[in-house]
């Protein structure tokens, strides 16, 4: 399958709009996320960090993001304007490219963060892309949303496409949720975080690690996949992988599952799936 090319998907960095103030923000953002990240982030996120070169007092410049990071993995962080619907995410992925939202949260409120920023997708995402492992894992989701647009595209009538492709979509984001966003895995010094809603979360990554409160599990796919999550509060629920060749192996998995149709009818329930991405799949597998 061809590539999706979308016009203007990919916009120039607008650095100069940025005012002190934006980069105050990120100055808080990174000095209190730091010492958090040495006690509980995976070891090669630490390494990702100091791999990148981030500034401590100021936003990144995506130009010199990528100077670090694409010779170490081929990813690189390409800014976007707004929401990329699901499938071209993924494929986006697959080239190796991450949709980079560039607008900052409001200084006023740095702990609540409705939608990605850039401290969300830039210190939280981009230092796991510096790894191999990880990063051919990401390839690997973005093969599996072109595999999933190809097997919903042979399904003839389109209210049981639609329904099949609602299901496998779910089921695709619930685990990209559990793994990539709010993912554990185990190290020699106890459990450590590698997803990056908890890394760009100051609150969180503590309450992730050392609250009583969460239920931390090792990642089965079948549990995974039929698990409702809501975006509104500290995950109660965390899944914990052995290393980041296990996490490959379980996207590997997840294909397999999706071909021999286990992801076609998963349980109902969170998230919800938007018109938008749905759309997204279908008009890449029309052109298959
Ligand atoms: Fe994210």
């Amino acid at each position: 399958m061809e590539t999706i090319a979308i016009p203007d998907l990919y916009i120039r960095q607008p650095y100069e709009s940025y005012t002190a103030e934006h980069h105050e923000t990120w100055r808080r953002l990174y000095s209190r996320m730091l010492p958090r990240w040495e006690r509980y982030a995976n070891e090669r996120f630490r390494t990702g960090i100091q791999s990148l070169c981030l500034p401590t007092d100021r936003i990144p410049r995506l130009e010199d993001v990528n100077r670090f990071l694409s010779p170490l993995t081929g990813f690189q962080a390409r800014a976007v304007a707004g929401y990329v619907p699901a499938f071209v995410f993924f494929d986006c992925l697959r080239n190796r490219e991450f949709p980079t939202t560039v607008t900052i949260r409001n200084g006023k409120t740095l702990d609540y963060l409705p939608q990605p920023d850039i401290f969300h997708d830039i210190a939280g995402h981009v230092p796991m892309h510096t790894d191999p492992h990880f990063a051919e894992t990401l390839v690997r989701f973005g093969e599996c949303a072109h595999t999933a647009a190809a097997l919903v595209s042979a399904i003839r009538d389109s209210a049981e496409r639609v329904r099949t492709l609602t299901s496998i979509f779910r089921a695709m984001a619930r685990f990209f949720w559990f793994t990539i966003e709010f993912g554990l895995m185990r190290s020699p010094d106890g459990v450590r975080v590698y997803g990056s809603g908890l890394l760009s979360s100051f609150g969180e990554i503590e309450h992730a690690v050392a609250s009583p409160d969460v239920q931390r599990y090792p990642l089965e796919i079948e549990w995974a996949i039929n698990q409702g999550f809501e975006i509104d509060h500290y995950q109660p629920l965390l899944f914990i992988v052995d290393s980041f060749d296990h996490l490959y192996s379980l996207v590997d998995e997840l294909e397999r599952w999706m071909k021999a149709g286990k992801l076609n009818h998963v349980a109902p329930g969170e998230p919800e799936v938007n018109e938008v991405d749905l759309q997204s799949f279908l008009e890449a597998g029309g052109g298959l």
